[in-house]
Formats: C-alpha cells, sequence, structure tokens
C-alpha cells in the first residue's frame, strides 16, 4: 500500500518515527511530508532514512514529477500525526500553502488525522468546528489519547500511540465504520504479576504469576487509543512500550498505587495475583538457622482486598464524571464445595465488580503459559461470555467488552 504520512508541527512528532516503522515493517511504501514547522521538531534526514524516500515539503522540489497532485493521488491512505490545530484548521478550509496541504485536497484514499495538542485548544470551538467539518466530509479524525502532556498539564489532546494510529489507519483500510479507537480518551489502571511478600531482606513469599495477562491487557488496552497506567508487581516479561509503569513488589504497595490511580480511572483492572497473606514480621536481617535446630515458625496476616476496597471507594465517591469500571479476575479450580463457575459467580457478588474475568488454574494452566481460556462474568447478570486462545486475543476479547460496557454506560463526551 502506498501511504502519505504527513507530519505536523507539534512535540509528538517524534512518536510518529515509531509509527513509520510499523507501516514500513507491515510492508507500506511510505513518503513523508513533514510541515515546515514539524521539522524543527523532527529533521528531514529522520523520515528519509526510516522510510528510505526522498522528503521534501514544498510544491517547488522537484516540480517536473507534479508533486503536489501526483502523492495525493497515488495514495491509498493519507495518515496526518501529530494533526495540530493550525493543520486540521488549514485541512478545514482547504488552504494550499505547502505540499502536505496540496496533497490532503487531492487525496482520493482514506484521510486519518490523529490530533495533538493542549486540551484548551483541542476543546476550542475553532477546532471543534473544524473537525466536525473534516468529520463531515469523510475524513477520519481520531480522539486524543488523555494524559501528561508536554508540559505540567495534562488532559485530552495526547497523540495516541503509534500501535493504537495504526490499527485506525488499518480498520479505516479495510472500510470498517469503527477505526475510531474505543477507548480514546479514557485511563486504564491494570495490575499485573505477582506481589512479592518479604520475610527478610533474602527472602519473600510469592506466587507463579508471569504478569503476560496483564502486559497483554495493557497492550490491547493501548492499542484501543487509551490511557494506560501499568501496575507492575513482579513480572517476568517486560512491560510495554507507550503505558505508564508504576513498580510495586508487596500488596500494601499495590493497594496505595491501585487507590490512588483510581481517583482518575475510568476502568481499573486488577489482574495481579495479589498475595492473601503476608509474613506478621518482617526480619531487618537474614533469619539464620538455629544452633538447637528448631523450625522456624512464621506467621501470617491477612493483606486487605484490593479489589473490595475499590468497588467500596467507587461506590462511596459521588460519580462527577461518569461511571467508573472495575474488573476482578479470579483463579479458580473448584472443588467439593462447588465447580469453576459456582465459585466465580459467589466472587462476582462478594466482591462487587462490575466484571469478572474467571481462569481454570492447575499448576500447568494459565500461569505462564501463552494460551488461556476465560469466561467473563458481568455483574449486570448478562449471559458468560467465553474467550480462549493466547493471551493477546483474549486480552483483545477483555478490553473490547469493557469498551462495550464503558461505552454503554457513559459515551465519550
Ligand atoms: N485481589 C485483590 N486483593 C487481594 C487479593 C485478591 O485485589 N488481597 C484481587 C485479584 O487481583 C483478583 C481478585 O481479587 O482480581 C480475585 O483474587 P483471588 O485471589 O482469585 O480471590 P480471593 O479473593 O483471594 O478469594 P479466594 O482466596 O477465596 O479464592
Amino acid at each position: 500500500m502506498r501511504i502519505v504520512l504527513g507530519v505536523g508541527g507539534g512535540i509528538a512528532a517524534y512518536k510518529v518515527a515509531s509509527l513509520l516503522r510499523l507501516f514500513t515493517e507491515a510492508g507500506h511504501n511510505v513518503t513523508v511530508i513533514p510541515t515546515e514547522a514539524s521539522t524543527r521538531f523532527v529533521g528531514s534526514a529522520t523520515w528519509e532514512a526510516l522510510s528510505g524516500n526522498p522528503v521534501s515539503n514544498s510544491v517547488f522540489d522537484d516540480v517536473h514529477q507534479v508533486n503536489h497532485v501526483r502523492l495525493g493521488h497515488e495514495a491509498d491512505l493519507v495518515v496526518v500525526a501529530p494533526a495540530t490545530a493550525d493543520l486540521l484548521a488549514k485541512a478545514a478550509t482547504g488552504q494550499a500553502g505547502d505540499l502536505l496541504t496540496n496533497t490532503l485536497l487531492m487525496a482520493h484514499g482514506p484521510v486519518l488525522f490523529a490530533p495533538a495538542m493542549h486540551t484548551e485548544m483541542w476543546q476550542h470551538a475553532a477546532t471543534r468546528a473544524n473537525v466536525e467539518t473534516l468529520r463531515g466530509r469523510g475524513a477520519a479524525v481520531l480522539e486524543p489519547a488523555t494524559g501528561r502532556l508536554t508540559g505540567a498539564d495534562s488532559g485530552p489532546g495526547r497523540l495516541p500511540e503509534p500501535e493504537a494510529i495504526f490499527a485506525a489507519a488499518m480498520a479505516l483500510v479495510e472500510g470498517r465504520q469503527d477505526f475510531q479507537l474505543p477507548l480514546a480518551g479514557r485511563t486504564i489502571t491494570i495490575s499485573a504479576g505477582g506481589t512479592r511478600e518479604p520475610l527478610d531482606p533474602v527472602r519473600f513469599l510469592g506466587n507463579r504469576s508471569s504478569g503476560k495477562q496483564g502486559v497483554a491487557l495493557a497492550v490491547a488496552a493501548r492499542n484501543a487509543g487509551a490511557n494506560v497506567r501499568l501496575l507492575a508487581a513482579h513480572m517476568e516479561v517486560p512491560p510495554p512500550a507507550g503505558v505508564e509503569v508504576v513498580q510495586v513488589e508487596t500488596a500494601l504497595q499495590l493497594r496505595e498505587a491501585a487507590l490512588a490511580a483510581a481517583a482518575d480511572s475510568d476502568v481499573v483492572i486488577m489482574s495481579a495475583a495479589v498475595a492473601d497473606f503476608r509474613p506478621a514480621e518482617v526480619s531487618d536481617t537474614k533469619i539464620k538457622k538455629r544452633d538447637d535446630r528448631t523450625d522456624p515458625v512464621i506467621t501470617l496476616v491477612r493483606n486487605p482486598d484490593i479489589l473490595l476496597e475499590l468497588v467500596e471507594l467507587r461506590n462511596s465517591t459521588v460519580q462527577v464524571e461518569g461511571h467508573q469500571l472495575i474488573v476482578g479476575f479470579a483463579a479458580e479450580t473448584g472443588d467439593s464445595d462447588g465447580d469453576v463457575l459456582a465459585h466465580a459467580e459467589a466472587k462476582l457478588q462478594r466482591k462487587g465488580c462490575d466484571l469478572l474475568v474467571v481462569n481454570h488454574v492447575g499448576t500447568d494452566k494459565v500461569f505462564g503459559q501463552d494460551t488461556t481460556s476465560v469466561v467473563i462474568l458481568a455483574r449486570s447478570g448478562s449471559e458468560p461470555q467465553e474467550a480462549s486462545g493466547t493471551k493477546t486475543e483474549v486480552s483483545a476479547a477483555i478490553i473490547s467488552r469493557i469498551a462495550f460496557e464503558l461505552n454503554a454506560v457513559s459515551p465519550r463526551a
């Protein structure tokens, strides 16, 4: 596929280098057209080297090739990232002062704008009107992500992560109407991995969680346009790019991080394996073998139930800006008191979360594996939903379900 990648003059231009890589690695032929202003952020040499194609932003370069007409005509897809307030205004009013705006006027195929700007600019009536005009003409304008902006401020206006723009672009080319990222503008907190409860400076009580499921969820949520905060307990896999990582070790640290993160989260997913108990005392020094040959006794105390506390916090807070969705995980084996689903239903009621993702576990199942099979139970009482496959596939199914629930309860403004 021939892609024209227009780069606007915003600090987020540096992220577009990764987007270009995603396009070229997928085998597409990309011509980058940076605006003059954008070259103050990322130079043309970067675009030439990464795309393998010459780069220009002037209608007067290579005039014999009539680039200002040809590039737009030949492109199967035009992506503009970051689409600044200025570029959106120029595109909406049909200006043609440089090669990129000329190309936009000549484009025959789908055009995708990935905006990035300060929140006030994005929410300004002028920008809103320009976005409406462009959408009205059939251009696809993504919702920006929410989160930390260039300065100390935060809010909607961040460039969606490159993987999310890539996913939206491919959906658009396939002619899908749902190219809009389902979690754009949403903040999702995901806990992952297993907590470690120290006994002394060298020993801990841990569990078999690898963190793969939580990381796969973070990737799926990021690719759906969400601003993702990963609360990472001990994990055997590295955290993905494009997500904010908060490292924790113990259940108490995870509790503190989760309650703080919940304050501005649309969704909290507790996929971490949290130790239910911790040693009552943590020795400052290494516990040594004793001369009298008696064995040490470790007394355990209950850890707080974080999921339960998150639900209580949510329920006690007046929800000014819509509903917070809380998702729990349950690892069940089934026993003489009931099968896996019976235990899971009871847990869903006990914990009060909105969705419960149920894994059937044994020492050979789920932990550390790449494939899994889950059932998603909803408190609303809707039919249990099954999903199986790789952890990536299952995560995509869980994230779509979350997006569905979220958009049904509190549609995006
Ligand atoms: N969880 C939590 N805090 C804990 C223990 C668990 O937030 N102290 C969360 C997990 O992240 C998961 C869910 O609760 O989302 C279910 O955890 P699980 O250990 O399967 O259930 P328990 O509540 O521990 O119940 P039981 O031990 O009876 O199975």
